[in-house]
């Protein structure tokens, strides 16, 4: 087990300060961070990768630079600004966080009172409370994870091993630039204890590393295997009417894509005998060419898209100019299923933008 944990924390800060990544949410040693920058970094870096959270940090705190401005917007344009990261859920808990900060005033600058806001779980509230209010917390990411794994050489597979991890963790943070620490440790899981050949020769912990030592680095962390994800299938119908109108509807406020727009489409579950019968209305159906894949969290689906144009606009819905359609914040499959329908029909602008 690595012995010295200062000394550890001291070379990790040491590295960090010469470094670092230059991401449009950090700040300089010494530079107050913004609560509010901090936390919708973390809320976005929940979903997905560092490059693409960086144009939606920007484009976000451009439209709404202080949590004051977010509380105030309506939630319609968040939810549209949001769509392409998923989970419509958190995008709702983030405006509702919004409004319960701006409510208060200001942001809590504990764990536990950051705990307390929508959306914000352990890791959050920790990540929040180190960077953004210098306390002594340790937020645990799939980066860090990797990294303690590999530094005490820990063969627990994960899911498992998350407890011994996060203890671990904790025992390497330091009392003071906690928050530089946690996004060190980030930043070294990104660029150079990757999870497949890591680049142990340049790390700054190497002497430090049980893993390395015994030569096992690339093989850690150790996962349970994955449950396979199920397949499901639909037909979606992608209709554009006399009027140039393209018809889409509200998905429930609940449950998988939550309060989003869709192409309307057949249940999702074994292939449809009969595809058509699902279609929202009658018209002149032709199959595009090629199928939608999208993989969601629990299951992976696979869409046959049908297409029809100069229909009347009878079935129930929304019925969207076709121009606005691009900006009307479509969840990712909704966008493959559009584009594929709409270049059968011969409309090649949609997704350009
Ligand atoms: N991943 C999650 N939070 C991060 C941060 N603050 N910096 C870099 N990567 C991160």
């Amino acid at each position: 087990m690595p012995r010295g944990s200062p000394s550890i924390s001291s070379k990790l800060l040491a590295w960090y300060d010469v470094h670092a990544r230059s991401l449009p949410w950090r700040y300089r040693p010494g530079e107050r961070a913004d609560p509010y920058r901090v936390w919708l970094s973390e809320v976005m870096l929940q979903q997905t990768t560092v490059t693409a959270v960086k144009d939606y940090f920007l484009r976000f705190t451009g439209l709404w630079p202080t949590v004051f401005d977010l509380a105030a917007a309506p939630a319609e344009d968040v939810m549209r600004e949001w769509a392409g990261l998923g989970y419509y859920s958190r995008a709702r808990n983030l405006h509702a966080a919004a409004r319960a900060v701006a409510a208060l005033g200001g942001f809590p600058d504990t764990e536990e009172g950051l705990r307390a806001l929508p959306g914000v779980g352990p890791y959050t509230a920790a990540a929040i409370a180190a960077i953004a209010f210098d306390r002594k917390a340790s937020p645990v990411d799939g980066n860090i994870e990797r990294v303690v794994a590999r530094l005490f050489a820990i063969e627990t597979p994960l899911p498992a091993a998350k407890p011994e991890l996060k203890r671990l963790a904790a025992t390497l943070t330091p009392d003071r630039r906690a928050g530089d620490f946690a996004q060190a440790m980030m930043d070294l899981g990104a660029t150079l204890c990757t999870p497949r050949n890591p680049a142990c020769s340049l790390c700054p912990l190497n002497a430090d590393c049980r893993a390395y030592k015994d030569g096992i680095a690339a093989t850690l962390p150790r996962r349970a295997p994955k449950a396979a994800r199920p397949d499901r299938a639909g037909a979606a119908f992608v209709l554009l009417s006399d009027q140039g109108n393209v018809l889409v509807r509200r998905r429930p406020p609940r449950g998988l894509l939550g309060g989003m727009l869709e192409i309307p489409s057949s249940p999702w579950g074994p292939p449809p005998d009969d595809p058509l019968s699902y279609a929202p209305q009658k018209a002149r159906w032709a199959r595009a060419t090629g199928q939608v894949e999208h993989v969601f969290t629990h299951f992976r689906l696979t869409l046959e898209v049908y297409a029809a144009r100069g229909a009347p606009q009878t079935a129930e819905g929304l019925w969207l100019p076709l121009a606005d359609l691009d900006a009307a914040g479509l969840p990712s499959v909704m966008r493959k299923v559009a584009a594929a329908g709409l270049a059968a029909l011969g409309e090649h602008g949609f997704g350009r933008r």
